[in-house]
């Protein structure tokens, strides 16, 4: 008889490593589960759209696939080149299309986990409609590796855009964002696939570390001027995708002409082909990447009803002068009520953190907001769980967690609070 040796070694479950709360780095002296080897695509159905992948593969590469079918991947974000599916789905990651083409709880069909017992749980079926029972998948979308370790995915894809459009617009308030985003909403409708905004501290970051502002050149000091080849106080990236190029243009027209009419934007510019579009969410995306080549970076990713998402900004910014050179600034899915507020500063001030964190959590949790709207807790911000969610509630994960992982094997001290 072959004894058996139960060791409970504790491991951290690791895809692409872009995580952005530490939820993938071991905290004491957990086994990295790296999954970049399991990057198989098992199989795409053309005539329903569904994907089924190892929870591996890059996000990039999966929609380099399903392209070949004129079909894409349901989430974009910035980390495509290297994040991996497997954690998209554990992250529940937003992204830049979530507007148009929803959570992953809507379009994850089904998963392959393989739970803390070492049984695996086969969840992986490619339906749209199955109500058998307790939808379990919807557990492992956003547990951050803690419930189980996500193997395999199916995944609805959308039928790839014949006719994308992208508009950069220049915008004196962020009254006007939100004015030019409930007009895009109803003037493009069903076309309607990203409407992002970033304030003018983001748009000469972002200039400095390599992106080109359409609407100006000179990263200029003077923010709230009007004048063309300046900066704004905020930019709005407005994004289509659609079946019909003429009829999505002669929309797209009909929307910034009402927005100009009505003084709501300054000044805009249409992506003409596909390297001006590329050049254009260089400077959203690129945001992110620059922020480190400013010294510490303080990120907040918060959701707050659409109108008060830019005032949390200028009240941090309001407090950051004891600290000499610590801005703070804004950017984000203003369409889905999404703001990333980051504070950057060229030296670490070890108390900068401890007095702004609980001012933006209260904030959040005043606003009814949430302190994590897309990135997770992690281990950055599991301890800020009680500003979002109730004691009950998170009794209620903890019970799912003693359930499913009773020795607290995978992923210990994230997402879930000290005792
Ligand atoms: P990792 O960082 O490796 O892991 C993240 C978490 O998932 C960890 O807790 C890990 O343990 C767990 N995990 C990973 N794989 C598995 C698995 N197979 N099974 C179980 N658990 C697993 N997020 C957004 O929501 N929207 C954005 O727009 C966005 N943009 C980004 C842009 C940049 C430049 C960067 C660096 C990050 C961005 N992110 C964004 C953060 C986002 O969470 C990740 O990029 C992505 O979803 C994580 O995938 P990953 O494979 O890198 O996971
Ligand atoms: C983004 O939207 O760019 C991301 O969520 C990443 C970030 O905020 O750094
Ligand atoms: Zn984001």
């Amino acid at each position: 008889m072959v004894s058996q040796i139960i060791r409970r070694l504790a491991l951290v479950p690791q895809g692409g490593n872009t995580g952005l709360v530490g939820g993938s780095v071991p905290v004491q002296d957990e086994i990295i589960l790296s999954l970049s080897r399991m990057n198989k695509i098992l199989s795409f159905d053309p005539a329903s759209g569904a994907l089924v992948a190892q929870a591996g593969c890059i996000l990039q590469n999966l929609d380099d696939h399903v392209a070949q079918h004129n079909f894409l991947m349901p989430l974009d974000l910035g980390a495509k080149g290297s994040c991996q599916i497997g954690g998209n789905i554990s992250t529940n990651a937003g992204g830049l299309r979530l507007l148009r083409y929803g959570p992953l709880h809507g379009s994850v069909l089904g998963l392959e986990v393989v739970l803390a017992n070492g049984q695996v749980l086969d969840l992986l079926r490619t339906l749209r409609k199955d109500n058998t029972g307790i939808h379990l998948k919807h557990l492992f979308i956003g547990s951050e590796g803690t419930l189980g370790v996500v193997t395999a995915v199916s995944i609805q894809c959308a039928p790839r855009p014949s006719s994308v459009q992208v508009v950069f617009l220049g915008l004196e308030s962020y009254a006007a964002v939100t004015q030019v985003l409930s007009k895009a909403r109803k003037m493009l409708g069903e076309i309607l696939s990203a409407f992002e905004f970033l304030d003018a501290e983001c748009m000469r970051i972002s200039t400095s570390f390599g992106s080109v502002n359409p609407l100006g050149s000179a990263p200029a000091s003077d923010a709230g001027s009007t004048q063309s080849g300046q900066i704004f106080p905020f930019y709005a990236l407005v994004e289509t995708h659609g079946s019909n190029g003429a009829h999505d243009r002669e929309k797209l027209d009909a929307f910034l002409e009402a927005v100009m009419a009505d003084g709501e934007a300054c000044d805009g510019t249409v992506a003409e082909n596909v390297h001006q579009a590329s050049q254009i969410w260089k400077i959203r995306e690129g945001i992110s990447e620059a922020l480190p080549h400013c010294g510490a970076v303080y990120k907040y990713d918060v959701s707050l009803p659409t109108p008060l998402m830019h005032r949390l900004v200028e009240e941090v910014r309001a407090q950051l002068a004891q600290w000499p050179g610590a801005l703070a600034l804004g950017y984000g899915h203003v369409g889905d009520g999404n703001l990333h507020l980051n504070i950057v500063s060229p030296k670490a001030y070890p108390d900068l953190k401890a007095q702004i964190e609980p001012f933006v959590f209260e904030w959040v949790s005043n606003a009814n907001g949430s302190i994590s709207a897309e990135h997770g807790l992690g281990q950055m911000k599991a301890d800020a769980i009680y500003h979002t969610q109730s004691p009950t509630a998170v009794d209620v994960m903890r019970s799912i967690k003693n359930l499913l992982d009773p020795q607290h094997i995978l992923n210990p001290y994230k997402m879930l609070p000290k005792d």
